[in-house]
């Protein structure tokens, strides 16, 4: 099954600034993804994406929601069109006029899967978020306090143990480490302390 886009542009230009509401995102969120765990990982990046913006490029709340939209909507597919993800998505979003760059960052969250480069910022960081999320949340699930008191020294002992959430492609979060020129400790650290915030 090959998910490969075989397109790098998205959306138009034309619709630079346009997002959906608060509202109409999580009618489409609780539309298409059923699954528990899926919608909990889908809330737990675009809270980082969001933190991240804030935080960390200093954007404005316009900008910080583009950021929450793209990672609340980067998995919307996967749960009922898998074989789709994320072609089905991308195509919706395209079809209600929204921001190219949000567009680009769902398109690019898997540039081994999708192939599409991650290219902004933007896209960096949600390519940089998604598995490692879910490393650290799978960590959390095993220890009887979850997030309370994790240290890095745990987690990174977790990612060297390939056996570890064996889905988790090491390498791909190493690579999406350096496009981002981020050191894995510090998303890491970032990742811990906000995502115990996520329910
Ligand atoms: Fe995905
Ligand atoms: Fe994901």
């Amino acid at each position: 099954m090959s998910l490969q886009l075989n397109r790098s542009e998205f959306g138009n230009p034309q619709n630079r600034g346009n997002v959906l509401s608060r509202q109409e995102a999580h009618i489409l969120f609780y539309e298409w993804v059923k699954n528990e765990r899926l919608q909990l990982h889908m809330k737990q990046v675009a809270h980082l994406m969001k933190c991240w913006a804030a935080e960390k490029e200093g954007l404005d709340e316009t900008e910080q929601w583009k950021w929450e939209m793209a990672g609340l909507l980067h998995d919307a597919d996967w749960d009922q069109w898998p074989e789709h993800h994320c072609k089905k998505i991308i195509e919706e979003l395209e079809s209600r006029n929204i921001d190219p760059e949000i567009i680009h960052a769902i398109a690019s969250h898997g540039p081994n899967h999708f192939g599409v480069e991650p290219l902004t910022r933007m896209d960096q960081m949600l390519y940089a978020f998604d598995e490692l999320s879910g490393l650290i949340h799978a960590y959390s699930l095993m220890r009887p306090e979850g997030y309370a008191g994790m240290e890095l020294k745990g987690v990174k002992k977790r990612f060297r143990e390939k056996s570890f959430a064996a889905g988790v492609n090491r390498e791909e979060v190493l690579d999406a480490m350096s496009r981002a020129q981020l050191e894995l400790d510090t998303i890491i650290q970032f990742i811990m302390e906000r995502q115990a915030e996520v329910k």
